[in-house]
Order: structure tokens, then C-alpha cells, then sequence
């Protein structure tokens, strides 16, 4: 099994549509590399499904980087992404170069960075020195409390593609788009050389990405973007009910389950 890389994603644009998802931890990992899909995304987005924050601004970088090398112990194929944390990027070209390589060396082959013209100076540097970059504009949850709430971003789209094009020349590989009008997405889409990766942002994108609670219903969130394809969190609990009924009625465990 190859391992895909930067340049599979790139030569991937117009021929084929990438496949995103994220993972936090060894066992979601291994099922998202073993589904096959393309990028597997070590997402901030853990801070709320897997820590139960209300928000992505609470998670740190020792949380991710610990979620990063769990991943990275599971995935032979995808592409793993590391999502770098609130401030830990923003602060300085210092910071970011240092905790971007801190991605890299838990397990991560590119970091994912939130914003546009106002970080390309430090996504060109990351870039500079061999550190691969996604992009991420649109609605950026590190942003949510100046939009006043997660809310739809990007219906100017002469400056959505202004934000895009400034990270594409800092030397993305990719950019994901999220909460935004599909017909901004298209745009944006069109005008590009490097791939779009879309969530909320409508069909027209270059791939899609979902977070992988959502899509297995295992999180409590529920948004006009996500499509469901396991009602995750009620057959969990179906199944730990049944456990703990056995266990009182004595029914768990029999005596081939255990020890002569
Ligand atoms: O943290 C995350 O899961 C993300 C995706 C929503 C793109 O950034």
C-alpha cells in the first residue's frame, strides 16, 4: 500500500475528488486508513468531540500532539495532517515554526493552519523550510467569537479567492473551505491551482472532509452540512445497556469466558 503524499493530492485536482476525514486517536484512525480514504485529518476540532469543550480555543498543543502520534501509530496510506491549535501559530513565525515541527515529528507529514492574507507570511515560511501546509478559510472555528457564533462565511467571494490566492502563493498544497455559499466555493474552486477540500461549502470543491463523530453519529452536534451514516451514539448505547443487564443478571460472563 503507497503511502500518499503532498504531490498525490495536488495531481489529484479536476481527476479525482479527495477524500477527507478526521481521527484523534489509534482506533478511529485505523478505520479511516483502512476505509481508504485520502487525507486523514488530526483535527482541533478534538477539543470538542473527544474533550467535550464548547469551542476549538481550549485545546493545546501537548492534547494534539498526543491525539497526532496515536494517529500516526494506526495509518500506513492517508496523508496525515496535524491541525495547529489556537495561538500556537498566530503568536509568531517563531512559534509556529517550532510547533509545526513539533507535528512533524509526532507522526504528521503537513500541518493545517486557520486564515488567510493575514498568515501567509508565516505559511510561506513553514513552506520555505520544507514544512507542508494546508490552508483553511472560509469560517474559521478559531474565529467563531468575532463572527458572534459559527456562522456562514465567504458570500463575498472576490475576497474569499483574495484570501485563497495569497495562501496558494505562500506555497499550500491544499486549502479546505468551510461554511461557505457553493457558489463562493466554485469560484474559489475555479480559480485555484491547488485543490480545494470543502465542508459546508457545497458539491463544487476538489474533495470533501467531515469530522468523523458527525458522520458516525457519535457526537451530539448536528449540522445542515453533515450526512450521517451510522446512528453511532444510540447503538453504543444499545450495546453497553445490554452489557450491564448481563452483568446484573449474572448472564456475563458464562463459563467459557473464563478460566478453568
Ligand atoms: O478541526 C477540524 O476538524 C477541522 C475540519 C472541520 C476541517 O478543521
Amino acid at each position: 500500500m503507497e503511502k500518499i503524499t503532498i504531490k498525490d493530492i495536488i495531481k489529484m485536482k479536476g481527476k479525482e475528488k479527495i477524500s477527507a476525514i478526521t481521527a484523534y486517536d489509534y482506533p478511529s484512525a485505523l478505520i479511516a486508513d483502512e476505509a481508504k480514504f485520502d487525507i486523514i485529518l488530526v483535527g482541533d476540532s478534538a477539543a470538542m468531540v473527544i474533550h467535550g469543550l464548547k469551542d476549538t480555543l481550549g485545546i493545546g498543543m501537548e492534547e494534539m500532539i498526543m491525539h497526532t502520534r496515536a494517529v500516526s501509530r494506526a495509518v500506513k496510506r492517508a496523508l496525515i495532517v496535524g491541525d495547529m491549535p489556537f495561538l500556537s501559530y498566530q503568536t509568531s513565525e517563531r512559534d509556529a515554526i517550532e510547533n509545526a515541527g513539533k507535528f512533524l515529528k509526532a507522526g504528521a507529514d503537513a500541518v493545517k493552519l486557520e486564515g488567510g492574507k493575514e498568515i501567509a507570511h508565516i505559511v510561506k515560511r513553514l513552506v520555505d523550510l520544507g514544512i507542508p501546509v494546508m490552508g483553511h478559510i472560509g469560517m474559521n472555528p478559531q474565529k467563531y467569537l468575532s463572527y458572534g457564533g459559527f456562522k456562514l462565511q465567504g458570500r463575498d467571494k472576490e475576497n474569499l479567492l483574495e484570501d485563497a490566492k495569497a495562501l496558494e502563493d505562500a506555497g499550500v498544497f491544499s486549502i479546505v473551505l468551510e461554511k461557505v455559499p457553493y457558489e463562493s466555493a466554485r469560484y474559489v474552486t475555479e480559480n485555484l491551482s491547488v485543490p480545494t477540500i470543502g465542508i459546508g461549502a457545497g458539491p463544487y470543491t476538489d474533495g470533501q472532509i467531515l469530522v468523523f463523530h458527525d458522520v458516525l453519529g457519535l457526537s451530539l452536534y448536528k449540522f445542515k452540512f453533515v450526512r450521517r451514516y451510522l446512528e453511532g451514539f444510540s447503538l453504543f448505547k444499545e450495546a453497553l445497556e445490554r452489557f450491564r443487564e448481563d452483568i446484573k443478571s449474572g448472564n456475563f460472563p458464562n463459563l467459557e469466558e473464563s478460566y478453568e
